[in-house]
């Protein structure tokens, strides 16, 4: 059934207060719980509530009732009335004691929502609709009781840790060699939020002096052999916690604090009330087995989930379709953090814009466009989008940047003062934002309420006689009414190159506006949408002025407007070579750019310098184009690619030497600070640059060389994957040492999920002829799984990715896809759904005969006998006309 953003009514009873025992035993898990039953304060008695009883959502198909009493007398079917997916308890009033019995089944839950194994341990996933597969409750989030006592009990050698939410109040030994656990968490919280963890785990501790003198223990979990990957973790969070205190002046609310590490985890990772719960990949690090991009990851992730517990839980959402309240504003967070804390704010600007353009522009281009507060949706699980986190993120950044970082706090601090404690609305969070500025802010709301990705065209005029330079402005979107985009400007003088007009925030608020900048003493370049300013995309009104990017691309003081025309730039080239134009002065721009690039000592960061010299990827540069012919596109990027590598061999070539003798001098000791990752950064970028050429079989062994002793000479998992990833796609002369990397690369990870998930990874995304055929290899592999999300992720995700060979003109790559989703959605849906919202439903795009092939696939899960409501819900939108 579809679910209605305006249907929204409050319940009449709610609980207030819930007592929950968890027995586990070997293949079932018995799960008593008491409510105590209170009338909601925010339904007023006119309100026309739907049910006169009190509501429970469960899970019928994993939840079966064994007893069920209300004020201590057992109910009988007349009593209740049990339908699918509902319970509903008559003649409830104040204070009523509802109890139950119910039994699950961990064991069998590969869906991985609600509480089920991974490995040996117990765990759960309540976020969003989960805590229904636990038990009957009325699971939506605003329902927050306080959870007053939550008591499990399970076999102590298995099961040594036995954790919950809050505080530990107590803990002992039973008969049978069990032992239980009490835990009390003072804080109400929605379900969602709930979370348990039993398993033999190891611990990593410290602690974390709040400002106001709260000593707060932490403690994270893993398995023993990964405690000390745990490190990096800790210290991200303590960083978080002071950035709060003195970003926001949030500070930690209980005396302890968990995170656990668990491998088989359907997404990154979940904010549970003071018990985070982290997929591996996203909390656990050591040089040897992570990227400085799986580094990164952790200080984000750890940052974002220790940043929800005031922007999610002790201020959460009304209702689902307010997901960006919470994760938009998040995400926001997160992002500042690693921005700051790193010191390399452009840098971090240019990484999140490449996932706005890159995933989100691609999910507002298909059939799962939504306003980032959707209107509707069947399986909640599929609105955790791109849309709701990213582009929700950018409106929060809109906010910060029109009432700047001031008016941002002051409006963050009323909306704590107002609405602790309580669930609410994205409209809220806007009311605190004006109100607290006095500003008014009622057309900045549409932004909640349009889908798509505007557009902004400029065209400019300069009168030399006045001086006078115009920018004219226009907008269009999906909006009825124009929408308010705060567009960040500077002007730069086209003689000197120097900046004559630093940044301001032009506030286009209309269909069309035209902005003077006066007393100008010469003509200028326009720096237009700096630091990505809103998630816009940004065109010329008549042509493109290539010499303009070039001049941006070497003159910009805004360093993401930098890079990003450089970045505009190498499209124009791309795009020519690919429709077989006239390209020679593109080109020659190209070079000139790339030369400066190169070697510009005033660029004293060599992640921009990595970043402004790597070429567009190719789902990028898809953007760009009306059809997509992915095969097309990979040849004219490699085609650009090889023809810079040649141009600058011997440039790159003492680059690449330069960087590699900073890094031996430093020596061994392994370091994520912004100048070690820069240096490794910019060296792979060279790496991967003179590894393009490879147009004769001498010269594929002169690459495989490099790359070879790139892979054998690495010193943490960074360099060796920038090797592997190159030596995948090896041919002719290469192939030799492709075969040994691929060999040496599994042997070296020992085992290791997520060094594995790299192998795979790299495999299913490479260059090869017969990649389908060695794709389909790899899901016959013994270390491969189904079950594992990461491990799934790694090669059926990766190769959708891989969009020359996924979309290769015979359909097979489509075929495969659609027999894997078939497997797949029987075991884990969330999964498959997710899957097919990144591939298949993008079929519009890619030309009749693909689109075709695309949709025989759509049309083939569709009519599956067993189709999940998660996949079926994709499907669907991906077939609508
Ligand atoms: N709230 C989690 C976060 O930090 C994500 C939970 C995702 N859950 C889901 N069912 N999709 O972003
Ligand atoms: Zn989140």
């Amino acid at each position: 059934v579809e679910v209605i953003r305006t249907d929204y009514k409050p319940l009449k009873w709610i609980v207030k207060e819930v007592e929950l025992e968890f027995r586990l035993f070997d293949g079932y898990t018995v799960v008593d719980s008491t409510l105590i039953i209170g009338k909601n304060p925010n339904a007023a008695d006119d309100d026309h509530n739907e049910y006169e009883g009190l509501v429970l959502n469960g899970d019928e198909t994993n939840v079966k009732l064994l007893s069920l009493s209300k004020d201590d007398v057992n109910l009988t079917r007349d009593e209740y009335d049990l339908s699918p997916g509902k319970l509903i308890v008559s003649n409830v009033q104040e204070g009523s004691v509802v109890k139950m019995t119910v039994e699950i089944v961990p064991e069998d839950n590969l869906q991985l929502s609600g509480l089920y194994k991974s490995g040996g341990m117990f765990c759960s996933q309540c976020e969003a609709e989960g805590f229904r597969r636990i038990t009957y409750y009325p699971d939506r989030p605003d329902v927050m009781a306080t959870f007053k006592r939550v008591r499990i009990e399970a076999e102590k050698a298995k099961f040594p840790v036995l954790l919950s939410n809050g505080n530990l109040l107590e803990e002992g030994d039973c008969e049978d060699g069990k032992h239980y656990a009490v835990w009390h968490d003072p804080y109400p919280k929605p379900s969602y939020l709930f979370a348990l963890v039993a398993g033999d785990l190891g611990c990593m501790s410290d602690t974390y002096m709040t400002k106001s003198g709260r000593k707060v223990d932490l403690k994270f979990y893993s398995e023993h052999g990964n405690v000390s990957k745990l490190r990096y973790a800790v210290e991200s969070l303590k960083r978080a916690m002071k950035w709060d205190e003195d970003t926001f002046g949030l500070e930690y609310d209980l005396d302890l604090f968990n995170v656990v590490a668990v491998e088989s985890f359907n997404m990154g990772a979940m904010e549970n009330k003071s018990l985070n719960v982290f997929n591996i990949s996203c909390v656990l690090a050591c040089p040897i087995t992570s990227t400085d991009a799986n580094y990164q990851r952790v200080e984000g992730i750890i940052g974002h989930e220790y940043f929800h517990n005031w922007t999610g839980n002790r201020v959460t959402c009304r209702d689902w379709f307010q997901l960006t309240l919470k994760e938009g504003l998040t995400v926001f967070r997160d992002q500042q953090f690693s921005g700051q804390v790193n010191n390399s704010a452009a840098v971090k600007r240019i990484e999140d814009v490449l996932v706005v353009r890159g995933r989100q522009f691609n999910e507002d281009a298909g059939p799962m466009s939504h306003p980032i507060r959707p209107d509707s949706y069947v399986a909640m699980d599929n609105f955790y989008t791109a849309t709701v986190y990213r582009k929700g993120a950018e409106v929060i950044r809109m906010y910060d940047t029109i009432l700047g970082s001031k008016g941002f706090r002051a409006g963050m601090d009323l909306y704590f003062k107002r609405h602790d404690g309580q669930a609410v609305t994205c409209d809220d969070f806007l009311a605190a934002m004006a109100d607290a500025n006095n500003v008014d802010l009622s057309q900045f709301a549409r932004w909640y309420s349009t889908s798509g990705t505007p557009t902004v065209t400029y065209s400019s005029s300069f009168d030399a006689e006045k001086g006078l330079y115009q920018l004219t402005l226009s907008q269009s979107s999906r909006s009825d009414e124009p929408l308010f985009i705060p567009v960040a400007v500077g002007l730069m003088d086209k003689e000197s190159g120097e900046e004559v007009v630093s940044t301001v925030i032009l506030e286009l608020k209309e269909a069309k506006q035209t902005f003077d900048f006066s007393d100008l003493k010469g003509n200028v370049v326009p720096s237009i949408l700096r630091n990505f300013s809103a998630p816009v995309k940004l065109v010329p009104a008549s042509d493109i002025d290539e010499s303009e990017l070039a001049f941006l691309a070497c003159h910009d003081t805004d360093g993401f407007n930098r890079w990003d025309s450089a970045q505009r730039l190498y499209t124009c080239a791309i795009l020519k070579v690919m429709g077989q134009e006239e390209s020679k002065s593109t080109i020659d721009l190209v070079h000139q750019t790339f030369g400066k690039t190169l070697t510009d000592e005033t660029i004293s960061d060599d992640s921009i310098r990595a970043y402004a010299l790597k070429l567009p990827s190719e789902s990028t540069l898809a953007e760009s184009v009306e059809v997509i012919d992915p095969p097309a596109i990979h040849l004219a990027r490699k085609l650009v690619m090889t023809m810079i590598a040649r141009t600058f061999q011997d440039q790159l070539m003492s680059c690449y030497n330069k960087l590699t003798a900073l890094i031996e001098k430093d020596g061994a000791e392994f370091n994520v600070d912004g100048v070690s990752v820069g240096r490794r950064r910019l060296r792979n970028v060279c790496l991967a640059y003179l590894c393009s050429i490879v147009d004769t079989a001498e010269e594929q062994s002169t690459a495989a060389a490099l790359a070879t002793r790139h892979f054998e000479s690495a010193t943490g998992m960074t360099d060796k994957l920038s090797a592997f990833n190159i030596l995948v796609s090896m041919r002719g002369g290469g192939e030799e040492a492709r075969d040994a990397a691929i060999k040496k690369f599994y042997e070296d990870a020992n085992g290791d999920p997520l060094v594995l998930d790299k192998w795979f990874a790299s495999q299913a995304s490479a260059d090869l002829p017969d990649i389908i055929e060695r794709v389909k290899n790899l899901v016959a592999h013994p270390d491969y799984s189904l079950e594992k999300p990461n491990r799934c992720r790694s090669v059926i995700m990766s190769f959708t990715m891989n969009e020359a060979h996924f979309h290769d003109a015979s359909g097979k790559g489509y075929e495969f896809l659609g027999e894997m989703l078939e497997k797949l959605d029987k075991v884990n849906p969330k999964v498959a759904a997710r899957t097919t919202a990144g591939s298949l439903i993008g079929w519009k795009r890619y030309g009749d005969e693909r689109a075709k092939k695309m949709k025989i696939q759509l049309e083939k899960l569709k009519a599956l006998p067993r189709i999940s409501n998660d996949l079926s819900e994709i499907v669907a939108k991906g077939l609508k006309k």
